[in-house]
């Protein structure tokens, strides 16, 4: 199992170090600051002992080292400062990834590609366009993570383990995001049982807002642990083709309605990367915003003329 992270920024590390801590066999490194990269991965290595993994660990700015990877997750590109939107950091992101991708594809021709990088529907999108992979090879990570966000307000709220705790957040990865309450639910027990409307509708706003959150108080950056964890949980499913499902941005083609666009809904993760989209029941409010949410991804990636 081959995993290369390019980007050996705050998520890339984490994903590597995560990665490691699941015991995937060999992770690299890849940022255009080389011996950076190469001094983040030796010292992940140097933690394997403690941690009771064998994995190997290298970084560097040479895309051979990436050959034959069974899945390339890109982080390389800025993050957000307090006051900007992720939609601010398209026109720097998208010439990053436009000078990545041919590498990733060239020395990496079957491997499936997780885009972190933000905004990251419409990255998501060049990186399909620019890959010309199949669209169940390329994917975004985002709903893992809102989901995740979701989960832990509830169960701090309950005070239960989050484990137990069920949510799922659909749509693009930014403001018009959508939480859905109608998934939602605590040991099988629908969430609006066990809080007030007032306290659910303060939850949803705090995921809306969670990335926004962190930024606000790391003052300089954007979040990286959940994040990073988030994307090992997706890798997992596919190298170890549980086939799980979770929330990804994954291509739309008339799912939901909807056409043309990258957009988080659940997907089946196994071998094949993206191995099935599943349409859920919605509401009709939760359909309508996730439509709004679709619309404004749309809007965005025309700013790419792809
Ligand atoms: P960071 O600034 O810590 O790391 C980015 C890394 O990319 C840096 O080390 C930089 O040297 C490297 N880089 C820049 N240009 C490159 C190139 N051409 N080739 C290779 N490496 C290059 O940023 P961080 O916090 O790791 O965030 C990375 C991206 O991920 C941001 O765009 C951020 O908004 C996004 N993000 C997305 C999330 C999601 O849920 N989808 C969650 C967290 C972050
Ligand atoms: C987040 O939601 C930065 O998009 C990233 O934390």
């Amino acid at each position: 199992m081959k995993l290369s992270v390019v980007g050996a920024g705050n998520v890339g590390s984490q994903v590597a170090l995560f990665g490691a801590l699941k015991h995937i066999d060999e992770i690299i490194l890849i940022d255009i600051l080389g011996d950076m990269a190469k001094g983040k991965a030796l010292d992940i290595q140097e933690s394997m002992p403690i941690v009771d993994s064998h994995s190997t660990i290298i970084g560097g700015s040479d895309y051979g080292l990436t050959k034959g990877s069974d899945i390339v997750v890109i982080t390389a590109g800025i993050a957000r400062k307090p006051g900007m939107t992720r939609d601010n950091l398209i026109n720097t992101n998208s010439n990053i990834m436009k000078s990545i991708i041919p590498e990733v594809c060239s020395e990496s021709p079957n491997s499936i590609i997780i885009i972190v990088s933000n905004p990251l529907d419409a990255m998501v999108h060049l990186a399909y366009n620019l890959s010309k992979f199949p669209k169940n090879r390329v994917l975004g990570m985002a709903g893992v993570l809102d989901s995740a966000r979701f989960r832990s307000f509830i169960a701090q709220e309950l005070n239960v383990h989050p484990k137990l705790v069920k949510a799922m957040v659909l749509g693009g990865h930014g403001d018009s995001m959508v939480p859905v309450m109608s998934l939602c639910k605590v040991n099988d027990e629908p969430i609006t049982k066990l809080l007030s409307m007032e306290k659910i509708n303060q939850i949803i706003e705090r995921v809306k807002s969670g990335g926004a959150e962190v930024v606000k108080l790391l003052k300089t950056g954007s979040a990286f642990f959940a994040p990073g964890a988030s994307v090992i949980e997706m890798v997992e499913s596919i190298l170890h083709d549980q086939k799980k499902v979770m929330p990804c941005a994954t291509m739309l083609e008339g799912e939901y309605g909807i056409g043309g666009v990258f957009a988080g809904v659940p997907v089946e993760l196994g071998k094949n990367g993206v191995e099935k989209i599943i349409e859920i029941p919605l509401s009709d409010e939760e359909l309508t915003a996730f439509k709004t949410s679709a619309d404004h991804v749309k809007e965005l990636t025309k700013n790419l003329n792809l």
